[in-house]
């Protein structure tokens, strides 16, 4: 079978771990050229010498996306290492879990400054060049079915992948015109490092469904919220992100829910 990816060079931001390792690797197995990225050099390059080890290409790159600066480095290298860039996953993300009233405003600025900056970072490093090459191009933005809903201790969290929602569709209007798709993945819940930050949140008290608000969440309230009644997989993830890297689908501003049904069901759980 032919690859789906082949001659295209695809920038994966937070590529160190997770579900941007995961599409990291995909995209390389697809046949892309593919830059993977963390905030420190060594660990964009485990997931690089992964690739390279199975036969695929990549250049780790440090970068720090909520620099600018380091934003267009990032989508410069992928210039440099390959010749072009044809397809941006806005993925690198993070999480502070603290009730809005106590939040402090660097956790709040850090939240903002990596989710949504980030992505905007990212999306006008990639699309100046791609609107350069000429030749069109994919901008994947990794958001979250909380982009979507309030979830209590997520303020920066919930506002920020809201945020990358709406500029998805800002991004896809502004450059519909240069063959450039824009469209968001929104994953349910995966089991990575961040997810563990949420499944573990807080103490004993913030998994008290009798101390409303309760902050946490276990794999038990998890599972029974969603209709499809597991965890999503990273493979799964992969499969969307593939699917919209292709850009074959007409399709442009879209929020993609990855989520088993989370958001479809109008109930608060399956009994528990
Ligand atoms: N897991 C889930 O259930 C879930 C659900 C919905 C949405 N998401 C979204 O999916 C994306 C990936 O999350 P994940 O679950 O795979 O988490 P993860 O395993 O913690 O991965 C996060 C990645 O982001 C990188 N990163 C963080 N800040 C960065 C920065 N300023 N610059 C560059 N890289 C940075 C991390 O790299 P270093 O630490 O090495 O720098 C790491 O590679 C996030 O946007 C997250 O919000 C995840």
């Amino acid at each position: 079978m032919s690859e789906r990816l082949a001659d295209e060079t695809a920038v994966v931001t937070g590529s160190s771990s997770g579900i941007g390792a995961a599409i990291a690797t995909k995209f390389a197995e697809e046949g892309a050229n593919v830059i993977t990225n963390s905030r420190a050099l060594e660990r964009a390059q485990e997931t690089a010498d992964e690739i390279t080890a199975n036969g695929g290409t990549a250049t780790a790159v440090e970068a720090d996306i909520s620099n600018p600066d380091d934003a267009h480095a990032l989508a410069e290298s992928a210039i440099e290492e390959y010749g072009s860039i044809d397809i941006m996953v806005n993925n690198a993300g993070i999480s502070v879990i603290e009730p809005a009233m106590e939040m402090d405003p660097e956790d709040w600025q850090s939240v903002i400054n990596t989710n949504l900056s980030g992505v905007f970072y990212g999306a006008q490093a990639a699309g100046t060049r791609m609107i350069d090459q000429g030749t069109g191009g994919q901008i994947i933005n990794i958001s979250s079915i909380f982009g979507k809903i309030g979830i209590q201790g997520r303020a920066p969290y919930n506002a920020s992948k809201g945020g990358v929602n709406n500029l998805t569709r800002n991004l896809a209007v502004e450059l519909a015109e240069h063959d450039i798709q824009v469209n968001a993945l929104a994953p349910g819940f995966i089991k990575t490092q961040l997810d563990e930050q949420t499944r573990e949140s807080g103490d004993d008290e913030m998994l008290d469904e009798d101390n409303w608000p309760y902050y946490g969440y276990d794999d038990t309230h998890i599972e029974h919220r969603v209709p499809l009644d597991r965890f999503g997989t990273l493979d799964e993830m992969q499969n969307v992100a593939l699917f919209l890297a292709e850009g074959n689908h007409y399709t442009t501003g879209e929020i993609l829910n990855a989520d088993g049904g989370w958001l479809a069901f109008g109930w608060g759980s399956k009994g528990r």
